[in-house]
This record gives structure tokens, sequence and C-alpha cells, in this order.
């Protein structure tokens, strides 16, 4: 019998999708496991579904010898050290495409939550301040004929594109393939143009050494002072004290996240803010999206423990990128 671990519940009942000859064991704890427990819940294992709060580093996977197939329950795989994986045959695997429209929705939900002070205003009215329509009630910033830079343009930058195109934007991107920018959706520039051009500026790359606080003071002192800035992607692109310093010295005019820098803790600058909008790191949390997530990491899995290659295998990289900031944290 081949042994798949998946280290917290899912939407769907993994054992349903088992071929025959695996069986699926879960995690009973909904919670991030220490490496120390799933070292000893997976040690019979040769196939596992990780979420993106496991650190699967190099020492984890040392301990775990039995391991040939590591599908992670996300599209970003900085959690996983995919160098050592690779060094040890393992196969990796991630959930791409099945959350795009999800995250885009989201990106979207907060570049307009920001614009139109969707926070300050609930907030006047459910606190009694609201005395009826005023011309000059909660003015926002309109969209049309602005300018959006997306930082980084892969699947989910494009769709954000597409709305922001809808909204009638301008749209910048920076990309790490200038060739695959369609012109006809997005102005390829280089990022000191994309921090310097955009009024809002919205994050799409995954997090790397390179991608790590890729906004930090310098980034942040070159933005408007109109701007806003949206974060679905990773929390550590951003230097959240320099945020909350850039955000008190007025030098941008908002932000919308979705990620954290310490996630599940958010720096303590931007709680009470009401420029601010800040969400539980919920992109893909869609009933849709996250069933679609689970069917593709499980089937991955078993699709590289019977010999198959996934579709969704991650190819090694060979610079690992395991981020310090989340390890044994929810992100
Ligand atoms: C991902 O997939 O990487 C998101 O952060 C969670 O869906």
């Amino acid at each position: 019998m081949v042994r798949v671990f998946v280290t917290r519940a899912l939407p769907i009942d993994p054992a349903a999708l088992a071929p025959p000859g695996v069986t699926v064991s879960v995690s009973p704890h909904d919670r991030p496991l220490a490496a120390d427990e799933i070292v000893a819940m997976a040690a019979e294992a040769e196939g596992i579904v990780s979420m993106l709060s496991d650190p699967f580093d190099a020492a984890l996977l040392a301990r775990l010898p039995r391991l040939r197939a590591l599908s992670n329950y996300a599209v970003g795989v900085n959690n996983i050290d995919r160098a050592a994986a690779a060094a040890r045959g393992i196969v990796v695997c991630n959930t791409p495409d099945v959350l795009t429209e999800a995250t885009a929705d989201l990106a979207w939900l907060l570049v307009l939550a920001v614009t139109r002070r969707f926070r300050e205003a609930e907030r006047v009215l459910r606190t009694g301040g609201y005395d009826g329509w005023s011309p000059t009630l909660l003015l926002g910033a309109g969209l049309a004929g602005r300018t959006i830079g997306l930082l980084g343009f892969g699947r989910i930058g494009r769709s954000v594109a597409r709305r922001a195109a809808a909204s009638g934007m301008r749209v910048l991107s920076t990309t790490r393939h200038p060739v695959d920018v369609d012109p006809a959706l997005a102005s390829p520039v280089d990022r000191e143009t994309l921090f310097a051009a955009s009024d809002v500026l919205s994050l799409h790359a995954p997090l790397t050494p390179e991608t790590h606080h890729v906004v930090d003071a310098a980034a942040l002192a070159r933005m408007k002072r109109n701007a806003v800035l949206v974060n679905t992607s990773r929390g550590p692109l951003v230097d959240e004290a320099a945020l909350v310093e850039a955000l008190e010295a007025r030098r941008i005019a908002g932000a919308g996240l979705d990620v954290f820098e310490h996630e599940p803790a958010v720096h303590p600058g931007l709680l009470g803010r009401d420029d601010v909008v800040l969400l539980p790191h919920v992109g893909s949390a869609t009933e849709e999206a996250r069933r679609a997530m689970a069917e593709l990491a499980l089937r991955g899995c078993f699709d590289a423990l019977a010999g198959h290659e996934p579709p969704n295998r991650v190819q090694p990289d060979t610079v690992p990128a395991l981020a310090s900031g989340m390890r044994g944290r929810e992100q």
C-alpha cells in the first residue's frame, strides 16, 4: 500500500480520489504542524500534500526518507526547498490556473476598497456618522484614465490586467519574460518606471530572494503620493515597517493587503488605519477554487507516485526560496 499524508483538512475528502493501492491520511489538527509532528505523522508516507504554511526545508526533507512526491496546496512554492527536493528525486507539484480568477477578483476588490475608502465609509455608517447624502462625503479616487502597475505578469497578473482594462486603466507591467507581455494588455516597463508611474501598484510575483522586500523604503519613496499598494502574492515582498512609515508620512495614499510579512502576525501600525484594507490571506478562498486546488494537488501527488508526469509539476529551481519569515507560520 502506498501512503499519502495531507498536512491539513481539505474542503474535499482526499480518500474519495485515491486510486487503488493508495491510502490517504489527514492531520487531525486543523492548524499548521510543527516539523516534528509532520515527521511523526508522515514517517511512512511516500506522498505528502502540504500547505503553504509548512516549511519543507532541506532538514525536514532529510527526515522523510520515503518521500517521493510533495504536492503543495498553493500555487506559490516558496515554502519548499526545491533544490533539496530535486536532489532527492522528489517530485514537487502546485496548484496553478484553478485559483487565478478568484485571486484576481480579490486583488480587484482591494483596489476598489482602498481607492473608494470602503473601510472608512462602512465605519462611518455603522457608527452612526451618516447624516444623509452629501456632495463632499467620502470622496475617493476614480480608476478610469489612471495607471495600474503590475509587478509580475503571470496568470494572475494578466487576469488583473483584464479587470483594469475594463475599468479604463492604463496597464504597465514588469515580468521576468518580457516577450510574454501581450502589448494589447500591458506595456512592459522596468521596475523603476513601474514604481514611479503607477497610481495603483499590484504585486503578482512569486517570493524569491530577488523579490524579497522588492517594495522597500526606497521603492515607496519613488511612488506617487496618491498611489495605492495592493499585495495578494506573498507578504515578504513588502517591507511592512517601511510601508507603515510611508503611510504615516503620507508618502503613499493607502494599501490593500491580503498577505503579510510575518503571517499570521500583522504589523500593529497597519491595524488601526482607515487608509489600509486588511484581509486574512483569502485570495483563492472560493468554494470552487479551493476544491479545484485540492483535486489538483492530490492528483499531482497520485500521478507522481504512479510514475506518471503530473501536469502540475513544478520545475526544480536552482535558487531555493524558502522564506525565513514564513517558517512555522500560517501564510
Ligand atoms: C497560493 O496558492 O499561493 C495562495 O497564496 C493561496 O491560495
